[in-house]
């Protein structure tokens, strides 16, 4: 299996970004333990600060290439209309991922253009997220 792993704003600074919510490891550590744990898949990761820049890579990658995308896109969960109607447009699933509880933060991040269009959601488990995330496309 081919899975696309697609980071939206601000998650490469996971490690050093607020560890008490998001934790203390990098993406880039991260990557490496999954990749080892799950040698028969193949994994692939891009990441953008840029709304357009993700759109981009959903379109690039929701045609084909891939068994599975996970999105987590950050805070344009909550804001993109854009992203809502890539995950849409692309026939790939998408499962929708957050690291921490979104539902026990502020409300503004109870809303997601994300959701309505994807395959499910996985939220608040931590970088597992992720892992739980490939496991659903197996
Ligand atoms: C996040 C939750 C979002 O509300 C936030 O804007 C993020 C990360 C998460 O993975 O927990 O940047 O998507």
């Amino acid at each position: 299996k081919n899975i696309m792993i697609i980071n939206g704003p601000n998650l490469n600074l996971l490690g050093k970004r607020e560890p008490g919510i998001y934790g203390s490891l990098s993406f880039t550590e991260f990557l490496e333990t999954l990749k080892d744990k799950y040698p028969n898949i193949g994994i692939t990761h891009y990441q953008s600060n840029v709304e357009g820049e993700l759109i981009n890579a959903l379109q690039e990658a929701g045609f084909g290439a891939y068994d599975g995308i996970v999105l987590n896109a950050a805070a344009y969960t909550h804001t993109s209309v854009g992203i809502g109607d890539a995950v849409a447009a692309i026939e790939t699933p998408v499962v929708e991922v957050h690291i921490s509880n979104t539902f026990s933060r502020e409300d503004f991040r109870h809303q997601s253009y994300v959701s309505p269009n994807a395959k499910g959601v996985i939220v608040g488990f931590g970088l597992q997220s992720y892992e739980l995330a490939i496991q659903s496309f197996l």
